[in-house]
């Protein structure tokens, strides 16, 4: 299993924002590569199916509505190191505990709207990124 990519999702939220550049900018200055990406929306099917691990969570059915609710941007980006390395780039998943300067700090509202999405192991990054992404959409 490689250890040197990850996927992402800049979510609804952060979308309508209008913070699509910023985002990306501060993904490419910390020295992530773009593999793969793409402007899409989730249908409520899709999110649940996407993020279906956390079913049994009392979260699960806001997080589905959430993620459906308007369009998102999923790429798969590429830096050694990525996953963990990209986590510490986006912030705990409570913006309001994020550190400076992180994603999450910069552009999130709240827990359940917080901007972006990062794969938790590597072996989830491979199932996300192939949940989006053809091999021939991949560069
Ligand atoms: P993500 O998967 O979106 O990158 O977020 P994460 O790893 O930081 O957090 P995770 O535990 O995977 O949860 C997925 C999303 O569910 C919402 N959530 N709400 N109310 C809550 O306690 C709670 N916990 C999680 C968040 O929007 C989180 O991003
Ligand atoms: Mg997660």
């Amino acid at each position: 299993m490689t250890t040197n990519r990850t996927f992402t999702m800049i979510k609804p939220d952060a979308v309508a924002n209008g913070h699509i550049g910023a985002i990306i900018n501060d993904i490419t200055k910390a020295g992530f590569k773009i593999i793969a990406m793409k402007y899409t929306q989730l249908s409520p099917e899709k999110a649940g199916e996407f993020y279906a691990v956390h079913k049994e969570r009392p979260f699960y059915n806001d997080l589905v509505s959430f993620m459906s609710s308007g369009p998102i941007v999923a790429a798969i980006l590429e830096k050694d190191n990525a996953i963990e390395e990209f986590r510490k780039l986006i912030g705990s998943t409570n913006p309001a505990e994020a550190a400076e300067g992180t994603i999450r700090q910069k552009y999130a509202k709240s827990i359940d709207a917080n901007a972006i999405h990062g794969s938790d192991s590597d072996e989830n990054a491979q199932i996300e990124g192939d949940f989006f992404f053809a091999a021939d959409e991949r560069f």
